[in-house]
């Protein structure tokens, strides 16, 4: 078969997401699959697809349509055989983790702490548990619109810090098995600032760019102001009207926007079951 154009699009919430049928991702060819494919994840931020059978290379192949591919700063959870494949597992080999365990526990976009943080982000499922392990999404732009005009203007000319070592101050501190960055890996990723709301350089819509898991504080406030602020719109950025929550199966591909999503894995599963999956990162640019 030869990429069939017809694919359906159908949206899974209010807040975001929208599920895509009809598209096999390992053999998408050269019609106008992949143009829907594209306008579906602008216009709904998370895409959905399942039933998918996709080898490393066919993934890269898939995710590279939307820009060049980026790798992770953890180079060690990269598939040996395939660099621009990233795990994302529990699993282990002679007590040894194979990928970032506890990865993206808390509400985040993807690698915010870099000068220009991941565009999208692909993962699909190998093993999935018996039950648990879903990830849920949040759109940054519907939690943006419904914020009043005053505090709109106040946000327009903040800045934040956001730094890979919050997570590990803050979320990874309580989970000793999360092994501690190294020297190097630290220096890789020094604080960055970016604007408070990003425009999308595609879609033109504004987007809040803050998150729990990366975020250090609001440049120019005071410890106390920028907390403050910051925990508001943590708290309103969550709401349920906002959010889809995945139910992984094996074979299902999720892709999202991180520049107009957040997204948090709920680390309700046995331990002891398998939740293995591949990763692949398209390469953003400096928000605006
Ligand atoms: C990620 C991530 C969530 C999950 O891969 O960036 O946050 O549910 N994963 O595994
Ligand atoms: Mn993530």
């Amino acid at each position: 078969m030869t990429g069939s154009s017809q694919i359906s699009v159908r949206r899974l919430t209010g807040g975001v997401g929208a599920e895509i049928t009809g598209a096999d991702l390992a053999d998408i060819g050269d019609g106008a699959a992949f143009e829907n494919i594209h306008q579906a994840f602008l216009d709904h931020g998370v895409l959905v697809f399942r039933k998918q059978r996709l080898e490393p290379d066919e993934l890269v192949a898939f995710s590279s349509r939307f820009g060049p591919l980026e790798q992770h700063v953890l180079k060690q959870f990269a598939l040996p055989e395939n660099p621009d494949v990233f795990l994302v597992s529990n699993v282990k080999d002679k007590g040894k983790a194979v990928g970032a365990i506890r990865a993206g526990q808390y509400w985040h976009t993807d690698c915010s702490y870099m000068e220009r943080p991941t565009m999208a982000s692909l993962l699909y499922a190998l093993d999935v548990p018996s039950h648990g392990g879903d990830t849920m999404f949040a759109s940054m732009v519907r939690a943006y619109e419904e914020l009043s005009d005053t505090m709109k203007a106040l946000l327009a000319n903040l800045r934040a810090v956001h730094d890979y070592t919050n997570a590990y101050d803050t979320f990874f501190a309580k989970f000793p098995d999360r092994p501690p960055l190294s020297e190097q890996e630290k220096a890789k990723v020094p604080p960055v600032e970016h604007p408070l709301v990003r425009t999308h350089p595609e879609t033109g819509y504004k987007a809040l760019f803050v998150n729990p898991g990366f975020t250090r504080r609001i440049a120019g406030l005071t410890e106390e102001e920028s907390r403050a602020i910051l925990d508001f719109l943590f708290k309103h950025a969550q709401q349920p009207h906002f959010v889809y929550r995945h139910i992984w199966a094996a074979g299902d591909l999720v892709m999202w926007d991180n520049r107009a999503t957040w997204h948090l894995a709920v680390a309700d599963y046995p331990m002891d079951e398998r939740r293995h999956l591949h990763r692949t990162s398209v390469a953003g640019d400096k928000p605006r």
